[in-house]
């Protein structure tokens, strides 16, 4: 090994669920109960450095130091990675990491930091450690660290498949252009993290079997809506799609909720929009912000409608690349 050789830096974006995730078939494998599909964004994205060395590994993200779960979660990873190394007969597997990470979008409150952190690190990580991977297995790999992550591994829409180990990866599907308007209400870390409320819905949500089953139908009229090019379709699909998952949520007992007023006024708002023939739609992951999804050539009206309803900017987003690595000066 030679200074400077097992440094590399990717770049991720985060990832907005049409038919969304929520539930495990294994925990540890992170294999998920049904498949889902997403937009991959082109803005907020994670870009990570990794630098192997010896010692303790070591996780700064924005600047600081991270200690306790957020860092156990970057070791364990780390360690998977590790042990592809050691299978492929490496020995890179007797080093440690410095892992650093800058997050431009708002981490832990429903705008999918946890996707592009783990895409960006299971792209980084794989290749400081001398590992050769392709998509599939980057995207398998990142499906570890957070399941979400999956999907960021692919270029404008994905879906990610249930399955076993082996076949639960994200691939990636045509889909007509589509913009998304990110509505910030909130910058606030959510109450209850995306692992403990997929928990907490499959042990005490008396709904949890439909929305696993529905999901499956909504699932395959999604990817003929893709195919087709019908935007419209599409768009009734994902708020439909999303306003179960928030209710699958909120029957947990004790309930769950991640959507604050703030959230539903622009719900509101967007259904306001429609009424009068400027056609949007809603959806939201486990946190209170809102994400538009319309038409590119509506995208300026709606972002107009909706920036008065937030509380950060309201940006416009479109399809955007899979993680990759960059070199310097990107
Ligand atoms: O990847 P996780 O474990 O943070 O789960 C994310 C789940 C949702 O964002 C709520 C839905 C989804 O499909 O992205």
């Amino acid at each position: 090994r030679t200074e400077g050789d097992c440094v590399t830096t990717a770049r991720a974006y985060p990832n907005i669920a049409l038919v969304k995730y929520w539930g495990k078939a294994d925990e540890t494998l992170i294999l998920p109960a049904a498949g889902s599909l997403s937009m991959t964004l082109d803005d907020y994205p994670t870009t990570t450095t990794v630098t192997l060395d010896d010692g303790e590994d070591e996780f700064r993200l924005n600047g600081e130091e991270q200690l306790g779960r957020s860092a156990d979660r970057v070791t364990a990873f780390l360690e998977l990675v590790r042990g592809h190394a050691r299978v492929a007969g490496l020995d890179t597997a007797h080093y440690s990491a410095r892992v650093v990470s800058v997050n431009e979008g708002p981490t832990a409150a429903g705008m999918a930091s946890s996707a592009s952190g783990f895409a960006a690190l299971a792209v980084a990580a794989s290749a400081a450690y001398g590992l050769d991977l392709d998509t599939k297995e980057l995207s398998r790999l990142a499906r570890r660290g957070s399941g979400s992550a999956s999907r960021s591994l692919i270029d404008r829409f994905a879906v990610w498949h249930a399955g076993d180990d082996e076949d639960s990866f994200a691939e990636q599907i045509d889909a007509p252009d589509m913009a998304m308007i990110s509505v910030p209400v909130s910058t606030g870390k959510k109450a209850v993290s995306s692992r403990n409320g997929m928990v907490a819905t499959q042990e005490t949500s008396p709904f949890y079997d439909a929305w696993v089953s529905s999901t499956e139908v909504t699932l395959r009229e999604m990817i003929a809506a893709c195919a087709a090019g019908d935007v419209t379709r599409i768009g009734e699909l994902s708020e439909n799609h999303a306003i179960r998952m928030h209710a699958v949520i909120a029957a947990s007992q004790p309930s769950i909720r991640y959507l604050t007023p703030a959230s539903i006024a622009v719900f509101d708002e967007i259904a306001a929009l429609r009424a009068e023939g400027i056609e949007a739609y809603a959806t939201a992951d486990a946190g209170p912000n809102v994400f538009a999804i319309t038409r590119p050539e509506l995208a300026e009206t709606v972002s107009a409608r909706l920036a008065p309803l937030a509380t950060g900017e309201a940006k416009i987003l479109g399809p955007g690349p899979g993680a990759r690595l960059i070199g310097d000066g990107e």
